[in-house]
């Protein structure tokens, strides 16, 4: 049909959304066509976003933890840092070997991998620019839009190496003496407790009354007290009037917003600057308007449960469709646009998608909050079991954590639940699956759980919502 290439499925980006789409259709059966701008296949998730983030969270935390030993009789030195060895190891152990291996299980399925930048030129041909400007057409029946997201950068300031986003802060080209975080979302945070723990004072400056938005407050003010006492500043209520880069650094002046008068007066100065204030959907870089695919004026594309555009055989998943944009999110749909392309009756019915802050402590929460609960007028029940109760937060020193968990009044069935604390995002997956299964604090009580773990919070919390608790020791 006059393209270079004829396939069943195209698959455009191969994020987590993309790679799980295009291995699911092809083990359906199909013949996929994988396009990736990039020499390496994962997204953002792999190359640049969840896997080496964690690597160093990681790292953060080994150090941190050491330091903190010296309160229990354990003294370590100051850490000797090869920040060539910790980018190596990130680059080549960590993100190499995902990479690597996703380049394996495409070529194991007979998927064909075409690097180009890939725009539509029609409902049904999509053609790829490679680096070296060389143009391959690639035919198809069905389309599966996984193109992702990018960092939104921060208007009106001279691009400057030393202004960041996540990409640039997680390739850790030095240890900034003093660095400002350009809001408190899950990625500032992150990066932010990354750079603390290597030794750099962190600010972060954040626009609205709180960190990690969408989170209950009350799960978000012990990690909040961990970073005051830790970060230089955590400017809440306040945004950046100016930004400048000179020659001793990046300048940067204040201003308080929602009457706050508590704002910073005069100019700051950093080594360097990470902008995390969200991220936007490729949706307006592709070509969409060709195939006839509605994408709205923020860049993202409308999909019905099944996935699918209003153009009935092209279908999109991933950060490129809405929030949450999260990577678990984005593998779920995948399957359904795979599954739905072979002809399976499937639709995406998840009841709920968990969020996790991987700081330090770790911030996790799953389907209805007390927040949204209070003003939808849901009506629920709460308990929450504060860690210091828990022997096994006592006995690794971090009892600041607190498990909560929300029912439906009427049903007192688990809707909703929210931890912080170390491993809270591990820990989320008992509640997130008791929720699927429509599970009620009786079941939560009545399951036994080993002794002495931090999952036991999660049994603590339903018991105390039945009564008392007597097993707790
Ligand atoms: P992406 O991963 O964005 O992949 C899209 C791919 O499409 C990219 O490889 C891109 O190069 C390619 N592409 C785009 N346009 C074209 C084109 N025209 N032609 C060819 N190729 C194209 N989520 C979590 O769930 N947990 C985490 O811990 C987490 N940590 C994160 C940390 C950071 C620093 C960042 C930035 C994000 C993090 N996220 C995390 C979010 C997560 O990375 C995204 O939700 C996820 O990657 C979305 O997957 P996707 O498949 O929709 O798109
Ligand atoms: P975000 O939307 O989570 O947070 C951005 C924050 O910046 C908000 O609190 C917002 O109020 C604030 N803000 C916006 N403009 C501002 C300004 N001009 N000045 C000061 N503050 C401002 O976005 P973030 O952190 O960039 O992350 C983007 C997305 O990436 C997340 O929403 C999430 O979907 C994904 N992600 C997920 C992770 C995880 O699951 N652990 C980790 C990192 C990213």
């Amino acid at each position: 049909s006059g393209s270079d290439i004829n396939t069943q499925v195209v698959v455009l980006g191969s994020g987590p959304g993309g790679y799980t789409a295009a291995f699911r259709a092809a083990d359906l059966g199909k013949q996929v066509v994988l396009i990736e701008r990039y020499a390496t296949l994962g997204g953002v998730c792999l190359n640049v976003g969840c896997i080496p983030s964690k690597a160093l969270l990681h790292t953060a935390k080994v150090i941190t933890e050491a330091e903190e030993s010296s309160h229990h009789g354990v003294k370590f030195g100051a850490p000797q840092v090869d920040l060539e060895q910790l980018r190596n190891w990130k680059a080549n152990d960590v993100v190499g070997k995902l990479t690597g291996g996703l380049a394996a299980m495409a070529k194991q399925r007979n998927v064909t991998v075409v690097q180009g930048v890939g725009k539509f030129t029609s409902a049904n041909q999509i053609a790829v620019t490679a680096a070296d400007g060389k143009v391959t057409t690639v035919g198809f029946e069905n389309a599966i839009i996984a193109a992702g997201s990018q960092a939104t950068k921060f208007p009106g300031v001279d691009a400057d190496e030393r202004i960041m986003d996540s990409t640039g802060a997680l390739a850790l080209a030095d240890v900034p003496k003093r660095m400002l975080v350009i809001g408190g979302g899950i990625i500032g945070l992150e990066m932010g407790t990354v750079y603390d723990a290597l030794g750099t004072k962190v600010s972060v400056v954040e626009f609205t009354d709180g960190l990690v938005q969408g989170c209950d407050r009350d799960l978000v003010r012990p990690l909040q007290k961990r970073m005051e006492k830790r970060f230089e500043a955590i400017m809440l209520n306040t945004k950046v009037a100016k930004m400048e880069p000179k020659a001793d650094g990046i300048h940067v002046s204040f201003e308080g917003v929602n009457g706050n008068e508590d704002a910073p007066k005069g100019v700051e100065v950093y080594d360097r600057v990470l902008v995390s204030i969200g991220r936007r959907p490729n949706g307006k870089n592709i070509g969409a308007e060709n195939a006839g695919v509605a994408v709205d004026d923020y860049g993202f594309i409308n999909v019905d449960k099944q996935m699918r555009t209003n153009v009935p055989h092209i279908f999109a998943i991933g950060d490129i469709v809405g929030q949450p944009m999260l990577a678990h999110k984005a593998t779920h749909e995948a399957k359904v646009a795979a599954e739905v392309i072979a002809g399976e009756k499937v639709e995406f019915v998840a009841s709920v998608i968990p969020s996790v802050a991987y700081t330090d402590p770790e911030v996790a929460w799953v389907g209805v909050t007390e927040t949204e609960a209070k003003a939808k007028g849901i009506a629920i029940e709460k308990a929450s079991f504060p860690w210091a109760a828990s022997g096994r937060a006592l006995s690794i020193a971090r009892t600041e954590g607190a498990t909560k968990l929300i029912f439906d009044k009427e049903s007192h069935r688990l809707i909703g639940a929210g931890i912080v604390g170390v491993n809270a995002g591990e820990l989320l997956a008992e509640a997130v699956l008791a929720i699927e299964m429509g599970a009620d604090a009786h079941d939560l009580g009545l399951t036994i759980h080993a002794h002495p773990t931090l999952s036991e919070t999660v049994c603590f919390a339903a018991e105390m919502k039945e009564g008392t608790i007597t097993d707790l020791y």
